[in-house]
């Protein structure tokens, strides 16, 4: 096979939709390994959804830019001159070389290093080297401007597809994805601090999406943080108060919740008694969100302690000052992006500290992280395996037990027990999305978020 593409002939519908079982928890290994599959997730999952691209507090200047990817398409993100962000793809319309080499910066204009073509902010042509003379003035620039994506943003934070017909940011996020973005803003306007940490794991992109709904192994997997006395893992984990949210197109939240009956006594307290009371909890309490939060999170996504996921693969973590981004990289690879965001009006040295805490948890550095890769790198090995990647992965737990609910907001809830319902709604979606050959057949055969016992 030249580049993998003729392998994706091989999944039909029928064969897509057999590699995860909803009504059993079953996924067949082979969607953390097969090449085939990984070049129809870039096509049918990547391409066609709403990617993050960055902050708006990244990109303050008319000219600032930065590199950014839907599936392993480079794109340029970049504020033109009329303050308007843009979604460029990263390759010359010449020969095809990536145009742009840094990672971010402040540009008048892109010149391609190979043969001087030259873009402007927007994306137009505006200089090519030779136009009268070698091309004899044949060449039509106005049909050479670089390709574009569509680019919107919710709450700052900018998204691109590829796909036209993709439907709006706001409509795709739905409830449980604004809800999701409302956690990083929740206590008011933020900034992303300069320097995105990057790193690859040789693990599937899907078992780190997955794993953060996973609360299950957080006692095991993460033992050695507890007995260093680096986290106290009975006081985050309340396994007995869990809040689970599905949303539309795999969008979840899955972790720690605050009970009903304790966030309808947080409700009646104004934002000075929250603040005093925040300051009166042991370390390891839950946030007590400030009442604004609210309508960014809706009624019940604000007691959510837990990880939402704007799929496909954008984690914001439980603090909500964290955000990591799960890029694809092959099957076995997954490049990891990480964010970290501060409260805007913060003094600087309160934003030092934050950053400080943040990267001994999570990111290359994080104490939690290292145990989690490990993990993921096993899992994504034997999937790779003749005869293990022949046996299935065991998604059951919670299954028929549990029942959801919505709330006032529209929120799609699951209160109850640790469980894998998180992971059982994005193995479902990603079926749907996987079979669905264009936004009108995934718009009309995806799962609706359920209602009642699942
Ligand atoms: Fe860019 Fe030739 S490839 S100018
Ligand atoms: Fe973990």
């Amino acid at each position: 096979m030249a580049d993998g593409t003729q392998r994706t002939a091989a999944w039909d519908k029928a064969s897509l939709t057999a590699l995860f079982d909803p009504a059993t928890g079953w996924l067949d290994r082979r969607v953390l390994s097969d090449a085939g599959l990984y070049q129809l997730e870039l096509e049918r999952i990547f391409a066609r959804g709403w990617n993050f691209m960055c902050h708006e507090s990244q990109l303050k200047e008319p000219g600032d830019y930065l590199i950014s990817y839907i599936g392993e398409d480079q794109i340029i993100v970049v504020r033109d001159e009329k303050d308007e962000v843009r979604a460029l793809l990263n390759t010359c319309r010449h020969r095809g070389n990536a145009l742009c080499r840094a990672e971010q910066g402040r540009a008048k204009s892109f010149v391609c290093s190979y043969h001087g073509w030259n873009y402007a902010l927007d994306g137009r042509l505006i200089g090519v080297p030779g136009q009268s003379t070698f091309y004899h003035g044949d060449l039509d620039k106005s049909r050479l401007g670089l390709a574009t994506a569509r680019i919107e943003s919710h709450l700052g934070f900018y998204f691109a597809t590829l796909a036209d017909d993709a439907p709006s940011l706001h409509d795709y996020l739905g409830v449980t994805g604004r809800a999701g973005l409302g956690m990083i803003c929740a206590n008011g306007e933020i900034e992303v601090v300069e320097g995105v940490q990057k790193n690859v794991i040789d693990c599937n992109w899907k078992i780190a999406v997955d794993n953060l709904f996973d609360w299950y192994h957080v006692p095991y997997s993460h033992a050695s943080a507890n007995t260093s006395g680096f986290l106290d893992i009975a006081a985050i984990q309340f396994p007995k108060d869990q809040l689970v949210m599905l949303g539309e197109y795999g969008h979840a939240i899955g972790g720690p919740g605050i009970p009903r009956a304790a966030q309808a006594q947080i409700d009646q307290l104004t934002d000075e008694q929250r603040s005093e009371m925040t300051q009166a909890q042991p370390q390891g309490s839950p946030r007590i969100r400030p009442k604004a939060a609210a309508d960014l999170m809706g009624p019940e996504g604000v007691r959510s302690q837990g990880h939402p996921n704007i799929f496909p693969n954008l984690w914001v973590t439980i603090s909500g000052a964290q955000m990591c981004l799960r890029l694809p990289r092959g099957p076995s690879h997954t490049e990891l992006w990480w964010y970290t965001m501060v409260p805007k009006a913060a003094p600087p040295e309160a934003k030092r500290q934050i950053v400080r805490s943040m990267n001994h948890v999570f990111g290359p550095a994080g104490l939690l992280e290292q145990d989690d890769g490990e993990n993921w790198s096993q899992s994504t090995r034997s999937a790779r395996g003749f005869a293990s990647r022949a046996l299935g992965q065991n998604l059951q737990m919670g299954l028929g037990h549990d029942e959801v609910k919505v709330g006032a907001g529209g929120e799609h809830y699951i209160d109850g027990l640790i469980s894998e319902h998180g992971q059982r709604w994005l193995y479902r979606a990603w079926t749907e999305w996987m079979s669905a050959r264009n936004w009108a057949e995934l718009k009309a055969n995806h799962s609706a978020p359920p209602v009642g016992t699942v």
